[in-house]
């Protein structure tokens, strides 16, 4: 078992502190990866504290399991079967790669087809999936699809017929692509959902529904039982976790939306940072050095959540995506081999965009009683064309409100005070493209996997999202054995 003892007696002097007993922090505490710079230097890392990490990490096996993950070994140990997502970017166990390139080949040739022609007029997207098979995609399309205005897409992942009936309404059933992704092909959502499309297409007169469905699935054969024609649905490998899929046929409507090319500038983005992670001592590491202080501030600080703020509007779905990808994988209560796990595990992920949520949230931030550990993710070129001034205010008051967060004012008045000494990182990319924007995902993941190894924990399955499901499903079906208040109010609700 790693000794967590030398973290939890580090002593703790204020990041003011920090930075005055050592006239090299800025440089010891920044980096560069594939066009991010990273500056963890308003945290409270200490080069003891990464000494002390680093040993901890050698006595999780780190440096194994994560040669164990690219060879291709079952890492997923509750599932029993490798983690490939890596390998959709090609970096990873060689036969892994080969089989993701096939599928991608196939994904390639499909959006070849329908550029020419194959499959009619397709002004339309309509993508069907929920959590990792929407978040993702979602993300890309609305990070980078500002300028590329070839299709027109919406997710639609909430049961809530609202959602649907939103992108209904600014559709053209005849000019509309129905994409259905579901990694399983089971989920009661995105089945449902897609069922209602097909229906509004044949009230809409389209002749062949089935016809305009494209199916993104490590489960072919239950797609092709659903009704999709072989042809046109696009597998990926069961190892690629739902929400490390975007890089597969997932990815789909930003490969389709954005052009090929810029899908294989994300996948390459990306692997440039697999290559960082894989081959970088971890002092100098990206992921790791994020992951210390994750765990320095839920360990040792007590921290129970941490907050990312994208200052850049073409990055507002990062925060979402981030809560899926960091809860979904490290909130857990078991280790790797089936003990309780005895110790915080990942925090909860929150955060928003700025600079609207300094106008709400912030007040915490500076003054609150919780102690959060807020991430700032900006971008140097901006994506607006109203003139420098818009972008200038933008960068200016990310800085700003880390620099507030670390000095703090005093004030005699308690209610004017600002204790100071809070810790923030910042992640700035020169540009947003799928380059960078493949090389930051990459960072997170990377990141997931340093804190789920050091706290012991499988990052890759997700069996606390099965009961709720269940649950759900017997009441569908009119039964389940229900509490006295939730019976009350599947009755109230005329449900029962
Ligand atoms: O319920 C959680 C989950 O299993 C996620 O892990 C996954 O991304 C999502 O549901 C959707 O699953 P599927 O892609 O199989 O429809």
């Amino acid at each position: 078992m790693p000794d967590w003892s030398r973290i939890e007696a580090l002593p703790s002097p204020t990041l003011t502190e920090l930075f005055d007993q050592d006239g090299d922090r800025l440089s010891r505490f920044s980096l560069d990866v594939a066009g991010l710079h990273f500056d963890f230097s308003k945290t409270h890392l200490t080069a003891d504290a990464v000494v002390a990490f680093t040993a901890l990490a050698e006595e999780a096996g780190l440096a194994k399991r994560r040669d164990a993950l690219f060879a291709g070994e079952h890492v997923n140990v509750t599932e029993d079967r490798p983690v490939t997502h890596t390998e959709e970017r090609g970096e990873g166990a060689p036969e892994l790669v080969a089989a993701a390139k096939r599928c991608h080949e196939r994904e390639r040739a499909l959006i070849d087809a329908i550029e020419g022609g194959a499959m009619g007029d397709v002004r339309h997207i309509l993508h069907v999936g929920i959590g990792g098979s929407a978040l993702g995609p979602d993300l890309l399309v609305d990070a980078l699809g500002r300028e590329e205005k070839r299709y027109d897409v919406a997710v639609c992942s909430n049961v809530d017929g609202v959602q649907l009936e939103d992108a209904f309404a600014r559709f053209d059933p005849h000019a509309t692509l129905l994409v259905v992704a579901s990694k399983t092909f089971t989920t009661t959502e995105t089945l449902l959902n897609a069922g209602s499309v097909l229906a509004w297409m044949t009230d809409h007169g389209v002749a062949d529904p089935y016809g305009r469905v494209i199916a993104l699935t490590a489960a072919p054969d239950k797609a092709v039982e659903w009704g999709v024609d072989e042809t046109r649905v696009l597998p990926f490998n069961e190892g690629v976790g739902g929400r490390y899929s975007l890089w597969s046929s997932i990815g789909f409507p930003a490969a389709l939306g954005l052009g090929w090319g810029a899908f294989e500038e994300l996948l390459e983005g990306a692997a440039e940072m697999d290559r960082h992670f894989r081959l970088t001592a971890l002092e100098k590491s990206a992921p790791a050095l994020a992951a210390f202080a994750d765990l320095y501030y839920t360990q040792v600080r007590h921290c129970e959540t941490r907050a990312p703020f994208a200052y850049d509007v073409r990055l507002r779905l990062l925060p979402p995506y981030l809560q899926q990808l960091e809860m979904e994988s490290n909130g857990k209560g078991t280790t790797l081999d089936g003990k309780p796990v005895g110790r915080p595990t990942a925090a909860i992920t929150w955060g928003g965009v700025g600079t609207d949520a300094q106008h709400a949230v912030f007040q915490l931030l500076h003054q609150g009683t919780h102690l959060v550990p807020v991430e700032f993710i900006a971008v140097i070129e901006g994506g607006d064309t109203l003139g420098e001034e818009h972008h200038r205010q933008l960068l200016l008051n990310a800085f700003a409100q880390g620099a507030a967060l670390m000095k703090g004012k005093a004030s005699e008045d308690g209610a004017r005070n600002y204790p100071g000494d809070r810790p923030s990182s910042t992640i700035l990319l020169d540009q947003l493209t799928p380059r960078t924007l493949g090389a930051l995902i990459a960072f997170y993941e990377h990141r997931v996997f340093v804190n789920g190894t050091l706290l012991g924990i499988n990052s890759f399955d997700q069996f606390g999202v099965e009961l709720g499901k269940e649950m759900a499903k017997a009441a569908a079906k009119g039964g389940g054995d229900f509490d006295p208040s939730t019976t009350d109010l599947i009755k109230r609700a005329g449900l029962d």
